[in-house]
């Protein structure tokens, strides 16, 4: 049991840097080492599990009581659980049901969600008269549309009854979901509301409900919600002469109070977002209310540590102990950040407020590092593994005289074992969220001792409330959460109440076994590409250095023509974000050197063919290791040579890999000879084979991934291959195929040709080409497809993929953040190259004010510049003619333009603008 805080005098003064740089070492370390050391140090004196059990099994059955009486969202998802049909439905509609202002959507949303479940079954399933209505309301609207084939009776119905009963009923039903979880819908309201829980001896922390915001305008109304709420608490608080610990809070999530607050925009989040928080947090003092930071996404955590740092030096707030922060026990960093806030504490000369929480972002941590292909994860992959941390980190504030301990937690276990470590002790608090948790503390406070406890409480409407009501859902319907196995009677106490240092240790420590590491997602059949956290300062940093260093000298790019250089001219190459820096050059081929290439290849590629699927995917794999290997050179050639921002650097490389490999696997499987039926006792097999030689035409917008995936399926199939790369890009090209000839593909079956337009005809036209992959402009793809036809001989296959107009229909069902999102990564990032790229939007006219204020608002926030500096969003496009083609566009324009940015000097920059079609006809349906 730790003991009672004692102040010490002696603290060494510590070296924040230090611990900052070992919180940093956590944060992907690997799941074992972090834990079992945590584990040892929590194995419980003679006598402690037994009391914990003691005191947590009446807990539990108190908490199953109340569960039994109240709390319609916990029932709804007892009956309606998340991993049913039903518990998808329903999670849909609250996501999206109360922010669709019209009528017609609202009730076609439900229409298409109702349309599976088996609600009927949930009729009289349950005591709550919320359920039976909800199960009889929804089968009922499934019924209908079962009968009504569709518009027919759902149609006559809204034509009846007017408003329809089912959409009232759904309205109420997702209503009432959302307001289980906030105390008011503004301050006033919830200050209102929690005098109740005042009376009883409860602290509260209020959050202004918001986060994520996308525009400056949406950060400074959650800030205006702030300073307000902070002002309207602090006359509510007034007079109760309380220490701060025991005062009001508010706490605060700063992704709201900021559009960018995101690692690699770190020098704007500092400059704009810290003197905002420091006036916050003033306030805060001079209203003698607590100050308290969320925990967000892992990936934030050094931007709030670094402005949490900044708050704690700054004299303005010194010795002030409402200054406080949350820490998420299921992150590896968990017990770091502690040692960190620590050493801020006694640095600063005050106790922190620390909220312990096991962390609220989990599935989106898993699928986010997969996705990205970091190394490992930012947390914990067992549940068991998050409550041991979260002991751990728990013992330590307990122990630690500069810390003021708050234990957020709705797990009864968790509570009865931190209050077996705190008999006697009053100097700390219990957290529970409002709408959750009843039951909980509730017993513990009866049976005295002073014990405290805070409720948070959010407060606002419904359009700020859906991403806390995701988390909220989640929490509620999770199968490893503990208020989820609550509710389920089939779940005995004995595995509620199982102890997490135990189940750690029988496992060996080891993460759990059905969530691979990042890499190994694709199991047996792949590797994942490996990709670059560039939310890790120091990798971020260190990556930038490493690339500059491949950019120090100019490059030189030659056709790879069967050992020959062919040196028929030769092309300056210039930077497109500089256009006075020339970065190399590069030797094209002339029509001797391709006819020579061709000739070459086709004589090769028998023997390719032969050598079998096996041989040529082993060539692949090794290209892409290698590639994996030159990773920071193809990044830099990707930055200088096409003008790619470094995410977007990293995302060409990882999909070039990921082609090389996807193609060997598929080779493997596809290539095996297949038995065939054999009706007369014959034995018939087909076998899949090369078709000759392949031309692949690659463009510059993709140019390593889209390069390498045609070249690489071509070359696995046992065909030969003249590469010819777009010519903005023949640097790339060259590297690629260096790499491929390295991992064992013969100079005579891979060819490069660098050139132009007239090159790549020069290729297609030729006779002995016996297939071509194509990805370009649909007007290439037609004089290719005429030239393929043009010859004598058997028409050689041609796979094109090509541009087009991309069009995105937005609906009042959609989320706007979202929306917004999807809208600048398509349209807007890439320089909005992509031939993937949104390049209409259509909007349903009751959200297109709204949609485009925010959009334009995200469009501002856009950091335009060189793709070579980290916190750059859009780089300049490929060249001037590209850049004279765009400004043209928009001059015929001229008058239409919405809302347009400013480009950088420079370089081939054209800066993200949106224009108005009116005379587009508008949509109805
Ligand atoms: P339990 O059921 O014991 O734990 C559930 C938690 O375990 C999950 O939320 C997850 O963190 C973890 N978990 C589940 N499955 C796994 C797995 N397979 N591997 C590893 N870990 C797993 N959350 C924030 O992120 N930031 C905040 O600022 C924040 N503030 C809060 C304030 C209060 C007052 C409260 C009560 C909660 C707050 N939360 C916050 C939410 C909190 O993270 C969740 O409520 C909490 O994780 C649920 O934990 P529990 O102990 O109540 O339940
Ligand atoms: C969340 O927003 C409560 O901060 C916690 O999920």
């Amino acid at each position: 049991m730790p003991a009672a805080p004692q102040t010490n005098a002696a603290t060494p003064a510590v070296d924040l840097e230090r611990l900052l740089a070992a919180v940093d070492a956590d944060y992907r370390r690997a799941e074992r080492d972090i834990l079992l050391p945590l584990a040892a140090g929590l194995r419980s004196p003679l006598g402690e599990r037994a009391r914990i059990l003691a005191a947590a099994r009446p807990m539990v059955e108190a908490m199953r009581a109340a569960a039994r009486e109240g709390g319609a969202v916990a029932k709804l998802l007892g009956e309606y659980p998340i991993s049913s049909a039903e518990g998808v439905v329903l999670l849909a509609l609250a996501e999206a049901f109360l922010r669709i202002p019209d009528s017609a959507t609202a009730d076609r949303l439900i229409r298409d969600k109702l349309g599976s479940g088996e609600w009927s079954r949930h009729i009289g399933a349950s005591d709550s008269l919320l359920i039976n209505a909800s199960a009889v309301a929804l089968s009922m609207t499934r019924s209908w549309l079962a009968a009504g084939g569709e518009e027919g009776l759902f149609g006559k119905l809204v034509a009846r009854l007017g408003e329809p009963v089912v959409r009232q009923a759904v309205r109420s039903a997702m209503r009432l979901i959302g307001e289980q979880f906030i105390l008011g819908r503004d301050i006033d309201e919830a200050l209102r509301h929690a005098r109740v829980p005042a009376a009883s001896g409860f602290r509260l922390s209020f959050d202004m409900l918001g986060e994520g915001a996308r525009t400056k305008s949406d950060a400074k109304k959650y800030l205006d919600a702030y300073e307000s709420a902070i002002a309207a608490i602090a006359g509510w608080a007034r007079g109760g002469g309380n220490e701060i610990a025991a005062a009001p809070s508010i706490s605060i999530k700063l992704s709201a109070l900021h559009p960018r607050y995101e690692p690699t925009q770190e020098g704007r989040v500092r400059r704009e977002l810290g003197p905002a928080l420091l006036d916050l947090a003033r306030l805060a003092k001079e209203a003698g209310i607590g100050f308290t930071m969320d925990a967000e996404e892992a990936e934030r955590l050094r931007l709030s540590l670094d402005l949490f740092a900044g708050l704690a030096a700054d004299r303005s707030l010194a010795g002030w102990e409402g200054l406080g922060l949350a820490v998420q026990a299921y992150q590896k960093r968990a017990v770091s950040v502690l040692r960190w806030v620590e050493a801020l504490g006694a640095g600063s000369g005050r106790r922190i407020f620390v909220r312990l929480v096991k962390g609220a972002y989990w599935d989106y941590e898993i699928k986010r590092s997969q996705e990205r292909g970091f190394a490992d994860y930012p947390v914990f992959t067992r549940k068991a593994a998050t409550d041991v941390s979260y002991l751990a980190c728990a013992r330590l504030m307990l122990g630690s005289a500069h810390i003021y301990p708050a234990f957020a937690t709705h797990n009864a276990l968790t509570v009865a074992t931190i209050h077996e470590w705190t008999r006697g002790r009053a100097d700390f608090e219990f957290q529970r969220l409002h709408g959750m948790g009843e039951g909980l503390y509730e017993p513990l406070r009866a049976a005295g001792g002073g014990l405290n406890c805070r409720i948070y409480a959010p407060v606002g409407g419904h359009t700020e409330l859906l991403s806390y009501l995701t988390r909220r859902l989640l929490e509620n319907g999770a199968n490893s959460s503990f208020v989820h196995l609550l509710q389920d009677r089939d779940t005995p106490i004995e595995s509620l109440l199982a102890d997490p240092v135990r189940l750690v240790e029988e496992a060996g420590g080891a993460p759990h076994p059905r969530i691979p590491l990042p890499a190994d997602l694709y199991g047996e059949e792949r590797k994942n590409s490996t990709g670059i956290d560039l939310s890790d300062a120091r990798t971020a940093d260190e990556l930038v250095v490493r690339m500059a260093a491949h950019w120090s000298a100019p490059w030189h790019a030659a056709s790879l023509i069967d050992g020959l250089e062919s040196g028929d001219t030769v092309v300056p190459l210039f930077d497109p974000a500089r256009r006075d820096r020339n970065i190399g050059e590069a030797r094209t081929a002339g029509p001797e050197s391709i006819a020579r290439a061709v000739a070459s290849a086709r004589a090769a590629q028998p023997e390719w063919d032969a050598a079998g699927a096996a041989a040529r995917a082993g060539c692949l794999r090794r290209a892409a290791d290698l590639m994996e290997e030159s990773r920071d050179e193809l990044m830099a050639i990707a930055v200088r040579e096409a003008g790619k921002t470094i995410p977007d650097a990293i995302g060409e490389v990882r999909e070039a890999v990921d082609f090389l490999r996807y193609y060997a696997a598929r080779a493997e499987r596809d290539f095996a000879p297949t038995p065939l039926p054999g009706p007369t006792g014959e034995s018939n097999q087909i076998a899949l084979a090369g078709r000759g030689v392949f031309a692949c035409i690659s463009p510059w917008n993709f140019p390593l991934s889209i390069f390498t995936g045609q070249v690489a399926a071509a070359l696995v199939a046992g065909n030969a291959v003249v590469a010819k790369p777009a010519p903005q890009t023949p640097v790339m090209a060259h590297r690629a195929v260096k790499i491929l000839h390295r991992a064992g593909v013969p100079a005579n079956v891979l060819h490069l040709v660098l050139g132009d337009g007239a090159a790549g005809a020069a290729l297609v036209a030729d006779a002995r080409i016996g297939g071509v992959a194509f990805t370009g402009s649909t007007a290439s793809a037609k004089k290719i497809a005429r030239s393929l036809v043009a010859g004598d001989g058997p028409i050689p296959p041609l796979i094109a993929e090509t541009g087009g107009q991309n069009a995105m229909i937005v609906d009042s069902s959609a989320l706007p953040e979202q929306v917004t999102d999807d809208l600048i990564a398509s349209a807007f990032l890439s320089a909005g190259q992509r031939c993937s790229a949104a390049r209409i939007l259509f909007v349903q006219d009751v959200v297109a004010d709204r949609t485009l204020e925010m959009l334009f608002g995200a469009m501002d926030e856009l950091t335009l510049g060189d793709p070579g500096e980290l916190a750059t969003d859009v780089g300049p496009v490929i060249d001037q003619a590209a850049q004279s083609r765009l400004a043209r566009h928009v001059e015929a324009h001229r008058g239409r333009v919405l809302h347009r940015l400013s480009a950088p000097e420079g370089g081939w920059f054209f800066a993200p603008v949106a224009i108005g079609l009116d005379d587009v006809a508008v949509l109805r349906e």
